[in-house]
């Protein structure tokens, strides 16, 4: 045993659960909409106490908790896993699963049947995918068929090879004309809302211009309707170089080797447990024991 069964006794969070309609109005308010990355049911409890609107179980995943060196080998099983991990930790923010590379681009169908897998497998809300062009095809069917869908242009690390790397996109009037014909794209397609990533601040402010649907920045200036980062970036949990568009709120990293490295101390020197992590037994009940085990005794064994 190491922790008792878990069940949901927590209190309820007196907010709505968000739906795409809140998301919309928001954006027409002008109200900023909070987006984060969870991979897993703590991750999920914290950000639903934080009081986000919105949390994507990102591909990042590959990343950022599987230990791959990018997000192409992750598999449509692995994300299922994580999501129905974090629902289960989730009240309030719409739940969007992360298409993973090569499970929706080889065909409309494809796209549909493992969208549907996001929702009834995992209980998402929505899908996000990758891409303008064929992805805004694939977007539209599985919009048509029955599960809402969030674009993402820009950087699309899926395939940043094809990109050039891992770089700010949209960067010539050229490009940044490639990026505005992908995020219409998605727009008529019907994405209820779009990630922008790796953008510059100037370029998004044009391109806000004619989007109708909330736009998430990632790197993308300050002029979208809302921001999203991950998680592990935005709490320090890893070490090691980070995109520019990264703010470190906490350096939960650091934390985690300080308690880990304390408890080893403590093991070694003897110092934990103490008597007040360790169980009790009736003194009688201690007598009769020793008694039994020394042979005077008249316990039965
Ligand atoms: O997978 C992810 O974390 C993402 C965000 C960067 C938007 O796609």
């Amino acid at each position: 045993m190491s922790s008792p069964p878990r069940r949901d006794d927590s209190a309820p969070t007196g907010r709505a659960p968000v739906t795409l309609m809140k998301l919309a109005e928001m954006r027409a308010l002008g109200e900023p909409i909070v987006m984060v990355t969870a991979y897993d049911h703590p991750s999920a409890l914290a950000v639903e106490a934080a009081g986000v609107d919105m949390v994507l179980v990102g591909d990042s995943a590959a990343n950022n908790v599987l230990g791959y060196p990018d997000t192409v080998p992750v598999t449509v099983d692995e994300l299922l896993m994580l999501s129905a991990a974090v629902r289960r930790g989730l009240k309030t923010p719409l739940l969007v699963g992360d298409l993973p590379f090569g499970s929706y681009e080889a065909s409309d169908a494809q796209a549909i049947g493992t969208a549907h897998r996001f929702v009834k497998e995992a209980g998402c809300d929505a899908v996000k995918l990758e891409g303008g062009g064929a992805s805004a095809d694939r977007a539209r069917a599985i919009v048509r068929a029955g599960v809402p869908v969030m674009g993402h242009v820009g950087l699309t690390p899926q395939t940043a090879t094809a990109l050039g790397g891992y770089r700010a996109q949209g960067r010539t009037a050229e490009r940044a004309r490639d990026v505005l014909d992908d995020a219409l794209a998605l727009q008529r397609a019907g994405c209820f809302a779009i990630v922008f990533e790796a953008i510059p601040a100037d370029v998004t402010d044009v391109i806000m211009q004619h989007m109708d649907v909330p736009v998430i920045g990632i790197g993308a200036g300050a002029s979208t309707d809302g921001q999203v980062l991950v998680l592990h970036d935005l709490l320090g949990i890893h070490q090691g170089r980070k995109p520019k568009f990264v703010k470190e709120y906490g350096a939960i990293g650091q934390a985690m080797i300080a308690g880990v490295a304390a408890y080893a101390d403590e093991v070694r020197t003897r110092t934990f447990p103490g008597t007040q992590h360790s169980y009790g037994i009736a003194p009688e009940e201690l007598e009769r024991l020793k008694a039994a085990v020394s042979g005077h005794g008249s316990l039965a064994w």
